[in-house]
């Protein structure tokens, strides 16, 4: 869908739809919605005195203009209480609107986002809105050839603002278009079956993506993984008949001295457990086990869209977890490209192992900050349930930042603690460390198995096994892949320029 930025009043908008948020027991109408309504006559108005629309969180009413204004409907929609108004009301109310017109086949909507609303800054509100409706519109229908000619697609949303607003306003929904469509590039990645999303398939992806400017691309094989001694990535591609690729993209939009942010995603494309294989019962979402992984590409290419003055890494060790012929066994032992050795206890806790390789190789770069992002345990979705990302890591002002940067974009992220006495559950007897702690506090010793191959630089990981993935539609987050935590990794590198 298209999204343009028009000067002028939305009453007068050439359009299918009108969409006119109303907050609930709000008699006195904004500006633009009291212009709507009294050039069509009083039909808002009359609506709410029914009592028919109360203004109620995802309400959606349709009423019709018959002839008063150019557009032929106006989309009454809630955002409930004026008092309790949040960006994120202004997203949902702005996804379901956008898909109860969709599903009309009302193709053509026209909107204008009051400024006025709550303490928020009026560039945010109209931000707010383009997300939610982009997002809110996002379906994974590649597979579908029946019916396929019904599944109609928004063409365009017109904001209408006022001529001082014009620039500013344009500018930020700009940015707000590029950010969405990087979370749908990493939902349509996420969502993509394992068949087709190899770590040879991810790995184009990146090289595609290292077609903008200042983005370079470079995989490594599984040649240079062995000489390399990336032995504990190379352990866990040994059962699967797809070559593991370690992808490293570089977006150099920062001065040349700078140190990069460095971002590292788990690419596991299928993870069926190893020999220690899963029940068969939703093995078939571990097709999502690549959500870190999709993150990554995501963010490269939006901060290179954005054109950002800032300098990235991104590392994701990428292959699949299948208990083949000559699969890591449990009780096997390898030695990491860190030097360090690890006896697995578990051939399903893989993740932990090619995130070892990749975060040790990370201080190569030499980076001013390392964000590793990994489907990594199921113990994290016990833990804090299925939307909110735990959040371990050894710098707490970044810890902060991102805490910070998670709010402003409705994704949850919540802190687990790192304390020294979880070591003591992943010492092996035998090696260096084992790749399992125990069933007891599963996602903070999944993170402090990482932590032992983290270099000399400010370390935070995101366990995103609940929030990568939504088993229900949420208002902007249909179900199924999320994209998350793509805009709070955005907003937080957004911050970061701002000092
Ligand atoms: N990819 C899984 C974690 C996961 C589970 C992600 C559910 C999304 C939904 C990971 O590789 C895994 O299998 N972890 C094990 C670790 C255990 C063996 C220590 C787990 O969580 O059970
Ligand atoms: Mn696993
Ligand atoms: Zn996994």
């Amino acid at each position: 869908m298209k999204i343009n930025v028009c000067k002028g009043r939305l009453a007068d908008a050439k359009s299918q739809a009108l969409i006119v948020p109303l907050c609930e027991g709000e008699n006195t109408l904004s500006e633009s919605v009291r212009d709507v309504d009294e050039k069509s006559g009083g039909v808002i108005g009359e609506v709410l005195k029914s009592g028919d629309f109360e203004g109620k969180p995802g309400q959606v009413a349709v009423v019709y203009s018959r002839g008063k204004l150019a557009a032929k409907r106006i989309a009454l929609a809630g955002l409930g209480k004026k008092s309790e108004l949040t960006l994120e009301k202004i997203r949902n109310t702005y996804a379901r609107t956008m898909q109860h017109l969709r599903a009309m086949n009302v193709l053509e909507a026209a909107a204008s986002p009051e400024p006025e609303w709550g303490a928020e800054s009026r560039e945010k509100v109209f931000t707010a809105a383009a997300e939610g409706s982009l997002l809110g519109l996002y379906r994974f229908i590649p597979y579908k050839t029946i019916g396929r000619a019904e599944l109609k697609e928004m063409r365009k949303l017109d904001f209408f603002v006022s001529s001082d607003d014009y620039s500013l306003i344009s500018g930020e929904i700009e940015k707000s278009r590029i950010i969405a469509e990087a979370v749908c590039f990493a939902r349509d990645l996420v969502s993509a079956p394992a068949n087709e999303m190899t770590p040879s398939i991810l790995a184009d992806h990146a090289r595609k993506i290292a077609k903008r400017k200042k983005v370079t691309c470079e995989v490594l094989e599984a040649g240079k993984m062995k000489a390399l001694g990336m032995n504990a990535l190379l352990g866990v591609a040994a059962g699967s008949q797809q070559p593991p690729k370690l992808i490293i993209l570089e977006y150099r939009g920062g001065k040349r001295t700078e140190a990069p942010v460095a971002l590292v995603g788990k690419g596991l494309t299928f993870d069926s457990g190893g020999i220690s294989i899963k029940p068969s019962e939703k093995m078939d979402e571990m097709k999502t086990d690549m959500a870190g992984g999709a993150t990554v590409l995501a963010v490269i290419r939006a901060a290179a869209d954005l054109n950002l003055p800032v300098n990235l890494v991104g590392l994701v060790p990428a292959t699949e977890n299948m208990p083949g012929g000559k699969a890591l066994k449990p009780g096997d032992i390898l030695k990491s490209y860190s030097g360090r050795t690890i006896e697995v206890i578990n051939t399903d806790a893989e993740g932990r192992l090619i995130l070892a390789d990749a975060l040790s190789y990370a201080a190569k770069y030499k980076p001013a900050a390392v964000i590793d992002i990994a489907t990594l345990t199921g113990a994290c979705i016990v833990a804090l349930g299925e939307e909110v990302a735990g959040m371990l890591g050894t710098d707490d002002q970044m810890k902060k930042d991102i805490s910070r940067a998670a709010q402003a974009t409705g994704e949850k992220v919540w802190e687990l603690p790192l304390w020294d006495h979880y070591d003591d559950l992943i010492k092996s007897d035998i090696a260096d460390f084992k790749n399992t702690g125990g069933r007891m506090g599963g996602a903070i010793t999944g993170a402090a198995f990482l932590s032992k191959f983290v270099g000399n630089y400010p370390w935070v990981h995101l366990d995103i096994a609940g929030p990568s993935w939504f088993t229900k539609d949420k208002p902007y987050i249909p179900k199924g892949a999320s994209g998350i935590p793509v805009r709070t990794l955005m907003e937080y590198l957004q911050n970061r320029l701002k000092g």
